[in-house]
C-alpha cells in the first residue's frame, strides 16, 4: 500500500499533509519556522501522538536553523523547543522527542553541527516509528479473529505516525492476511477524526469501513458484530491507565459489557513512567466552539455552555492487553525496553 505522505522533511522545511482539509483537499503546507509547526501542532494539521512527537523532532531542526549563531543560540533553540512544547499537553510522545532532541541539542559543539545532528536524529526517530507501526501490524493482527469485525475509535493510522499507524497498522495487516470482514469507525465528535480521517485510509486501502456515531457502540457491540476492539493512545500512564481520545473510555466499558476484548495499540514512546496513574494525566480542554458547532454550522443554543475536553483515561483494568513493537503485554510494566523515570 502507498504509505500516507503525513510529514516529510524536504530539506530545509517539514512538509505536512493539512489534515484540517481531509478527506475533501490533500493540500500541503510548508513549515520552515518553529512558530508556524507550532501552530499547524495546535491547530490539528498535523495530529495523532507520535506524528505530533515526530513533527516537533523536525521541529527542533528548524529551532537550530533559525537560532543566531553565536553565544545566543542555545538560548534561541531552547526557546524554539519550549514553544512546540507548549502546543498540546496529553500525547507524551511529544515530550518523548523534544526530550531526545534536548538531548542531542546539548552535545553539540556549534550551530552547523547542531543542525546536522538535530536533523539525523530527527529522521533516526521517524525511522524507528515507521519499524515500530509494521511491528504492532504484525502483532496486533495475531489476535484477529478470520471473518473479523473490528471497532476502532478516532484516527490511529498512518496520518498519525510516522508509519502505517497504531491501531489501523493491525487493521492493514490483518486485512493483508484476508482476517478482516468490516471496520466499523466512530466519528468522533467534535472534530470527526473517525468520519473524515480513518474512513479516508481505508476507503484508500480497499477496505470495507462503516461510520457509526459515537453514541452507537455501544449498541453496535452489543449486537455481536464486533469481534475486537483497537484503539491507539496518547500517553500510558505506569500503572497503565491510558489517555486517547475522548470517547474511548465509554467505548471500553461497552466492549467489557459485551464481552468484546478491547486492546490498546502504541509504541514504546507514548509510555509516561513519571506518570503513575490515570489521574495524573493532564487532559488537553479545547475551545468549546469546536463543540458548539458541526463543521461551519453552529448547533449550540444561544446561552449555553459546552465543554470540550479532547481526551479521556481508560482504566487498565478494562484493556485486555498492550500492543507494542515488542509484542502484546497484559501491563506496560511487562513490556521490554520501556522508557524508565529518569526523576525531575
Ligand atoms: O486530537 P488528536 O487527533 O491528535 O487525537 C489523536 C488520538 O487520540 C489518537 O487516537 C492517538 O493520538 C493515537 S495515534 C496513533
Amino acid at each position: 500500500m502507498t504509505p500516507v505522505p503525513t510529514l516529510e522533511w524536504t530539506g530545509g522545511c517539514l512538509r505536512l499533509l493539512d489534515q484540517r482539509l481531509l478527506p475533501f483537499r490533500e493540500v500541503f503546507i510548508e513549515c520552515r519556522r518553529v512558530d508556524t509547526l507550532a501552530e499547524a501542532i495546535r491547530s490539528l494539521a498535523v495530529r495523532g501522538a507520535p506524528a505530533i512527537g515526530l513533527a516537533a523532532g523536525y521541529g527542533a531542526v528548524l529551532a537550530a536553523m533559525e537560532a543566531p549563531a553565536g553565544p545566543g543560540f542555545l538560548d534561541g533553540c531552547l526557546r524554539g523547543l519550549d514553544l512546540l512544547a507548549s502546543t498540546r499537553p496529553t500525547a507524551v510522545n511529544l515530550f518523548f522527542c523534544l526530550d531526545v532532541q534536548r538531548r542531542v541539542l546539548m552535545n553539540s559543539k556549534d550551530r552547523d553541527g547542531a543542525v546536522a545532528a538535530l536533523l539525523e536524529s530527527a529522521l533516526r526517530l521517524h525511522r524507528e516509528d515507521l519499524e515500530a507501526c509494521a511491528a504492532m501490524g504484525a502483532h496486533g493482527a495475531a489476535l484477529v479473529p478470520p471473518n473479523a469485525g473490528i471497532l476502532t475509535h478516532c484516527n490511529a493510522g498512518g496520518l498519525a505516525t510516522g508509519g502505517l499507524g497504531t491501531a489501523l497498522a493491525v487493521v492493514y495487516e490483518a486485512h493483508d492476511r484476508g482476517l478482516v470482514r468490516e471496520v466499523f469507525a466512530d466519528e468522533t465528535r467534535p472534530l470527526l477524526q473517525g468520519a473524515r480521517l480513518t474512513a479516508w485510509e481505508m476507503v484508500r486501502a480497499g477496505i470495507p469501513v462503516t461510520v457509526i456515531p459515537d453514541s452507537a457502540a455501544a449498541h453496535l457491540l452489543a449486537s455481536g458484530r464486533v469481534d475486537i476492539v483497537v484503539t491507539g493512545a496518547d500517553r500510558i500512564a505506569r500503572n497503565g491507565d491510558t489517555a486517547n481520545k475522548v470517547g474511548t473510555f465509554p467505548l471500553a466499558l461497552a466492549a467489557r459489557r459485551a464481552g468484546v476484548p478491547f486492546y490498546v495499540a502504541a509504541p514504546r514512546s507514548t509510555l509516561d513512567p513519571a506518570t503513575e496513574k490515570g489521574s495524573g494525566i493532564v487532559i488537553e480542554n479545547r475551545d468549546p466552539d469546536e463543540v458548539a458547532g458541526f463543521g461551519s454550522a453552529r448547533v449550540l443554543a444561544p446561552g449555553a455552555e459546552a465543554w470540550n475536553p479532547a481526551f479521556d483515561v481508560t482504566p487498565v483494568d478494562l484493556i485486555d492487553g498492550f500492543i507494542c513493537e515488542a509484542g502484546v503485554f497484559r501491563t506496560p510494566g511487562d513490556i521490554p525496553g520501556a522508557p524508565v523515570d529518569s526523576g525531575p
